[in-house]
């Protein structure tokens, strides 16, 4: 009724409600290699597709006469009670979107009780981002994503920061140990990675500053020139044509020279291929927050990660981006959820482009849903008062749909509601 009452008076939406205009916006303001990053997908894009499609093919069948006039969109996850059922997925390297996207959003997030789960791969240290959000709302709620170094000394100091800085969860993204195939990005030289974005977690450790210098050290050792190790014009122009507000800034920090070890440094110690279920015990050792797994879609993996004693499971295919050609992740919810079982709590990303969706993957087993692609959209058109906006038509399609399907809480949903 908001909307209508500002439509009344002559305002309009900041952000576009559709998805596909939202989408169309972002792209008009973004730079050509921000949005590939952030709208591409692995290979052909057919899992982003089945992401889609899968929403696409199931349908909500309401009941009437149920007094649905009080509404409860709240949730229980990890033993706080939450406002609504909704995360902000972690999405990493948001300077595409806009200069100090990461606190924008987290900001926004924090506005409306929805916990933010802050990237590995962010623009902006973790301690920066939750500082920002508890200007919003002191202890606003945030978990930190992790992708699993090579270096378990980083893993390590990882999670003591994120503790450090009121993390409630450690999330562990397992589907990202390689980075997939992606053509729009290849395309393009993969610029935001190749020229140093999103990794300020890494370049505000010290554990990580450690290896830099290590790095730097043996380089000089061995009469690399800076010939060698310098940018070309070219990468230069390109990269600051990304951070378009600052490039003066920018190729100063270039020349230093260090930047490009510690993009070095960030390659050889991103991801770890060898990791195996037995490593999470160094994790659980470690950290006695709660633990979810990201990137779970096979239900004997859901079991498995049970047996670790892990605390919560997300399905995810990471919308796509990862392999094309995978299973879309709404399909293999159920069998995942139907193997949890209830015992720990199921969250959900991957294909999420509104309320109804949200609806949709709680009656197939979510007990939370993540927001991706469509917060970043949102903030390259209207930063954090544009995020804001965009979760808030979320939870109130969400709210609308669930009174309309006859409901009165997000704990009535279940699998009855697709008429099974
Ligand atoms: C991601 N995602 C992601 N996941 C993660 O665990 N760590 C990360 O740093 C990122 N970074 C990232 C960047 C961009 C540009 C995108 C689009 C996605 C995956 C993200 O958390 C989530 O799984 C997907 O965004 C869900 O798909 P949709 O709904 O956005 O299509």
């Amino acid at each position: 009724s908001e909307v209508y009452r500002a439509g009344v008076a002559g305002r309009r939406p900041r952000v576009p409600v559709s998805g596909a205009a939202l989408e169309h916006a972002a792209r008009q303001r973004m730079s050509r290699a921000g949005f590939a990053y952030i709208a591409g997908s692995a290979g052909l894009e057919r899992t982003a597709d089945a992401n889609a499609e899968a929403f696409r093919r199931h349908r909500i069948v309401p009941r009437v006469l149920r007094d649905v006039s009080s509404r409860d969109l709240s949730v229980e996850l990890f033993g706080v009670r939450r406002p609504t059922p909704l995360l902000l997925a972690p999405i990493g390297v948001l300077e595409l979107a806009r200069r100090g996207g990461d606190a924008a959003a987290a900001r926004a997030a924090a506005a409306l009780g929805i916990p933010a789960v802050l990237s590995n791969q962010a623009s902006e240290p973790m301690e920066a981002v939750a500082a920002a959000m508890d200007a919003v709302t002191p202890g606003a709620s945030r978990w930190f994503q992790l992708y699993w170094s090579s270096s378990r000394e980083l893993v390590a100091s990882l999670v003591e920061r994120a503790e450090a800085a009121g993390c409630e969860a450690i999330v562990v993204t397992l589907d990202t140990h390689l980075l997939g195939w992606r053509p729009r990005d290849l395309g393009l030289g993969y610029l935001p990675f190749s020229h140093g974005l999103g990794i300020a977690q890494y370049t505000s450790d010290p554990v990580f500053q450690g290896l830099v210098r290590e790095r730097v050290a043996r380089s000089r050792a061995s009469g690399e020139t800076r010939a060698r190790t310098s940018p070309t014009p070219a990468a230069v122009a390109a990269f600051a044509s990304i951070l378009r507000h600052h490039p003066g800034a920018l190729r100063a920090k270039l020349r230093s020279g260090e930047p490009l070890a510690a993009v070095e440094t960030f390659l050889d110690v991103f991801a770890d291929p060898s990791l195996t279920w037995d490593d999470l015990a160094f994790l659980r050792e470690r950290t006695r927050l709660p633990i979810v797994l990201k990137g779970v879609l096979h239900p004997d993996d859901a079991r498995r990660a049970l047996d670790a004693g892990i605390d919560g499971v997300q399905v995810s295919n990471h919308g796509g981006r990862q392999i094309d050609g995978e299973v879309a992740a709404l399909d293999a919810l159920p069998a995942v959820a139907e193997a949890v079982a209830g015992r720990v709590p199921v969250l959900f990303d991957s294909g999420v482009r509104g309320g109804a969706d949200v609806l949709i993957a709680l009656a197939l087993g979510a007990t939370a849903v993540a927001i991706g692609r469509p917060y970043a959209y949102a903030l390259a058109v209207a930063g954090e008062a544009g995020v804001r906006e965009l979760l808030r038509n979320t939870i109130a399609e969400l709210d609308i749909t669930l009174g309309l399907t006859g409901l009165r809480s997000v704990a009535e949903v279940d699998a009855s509601v697709l008429g099974a």
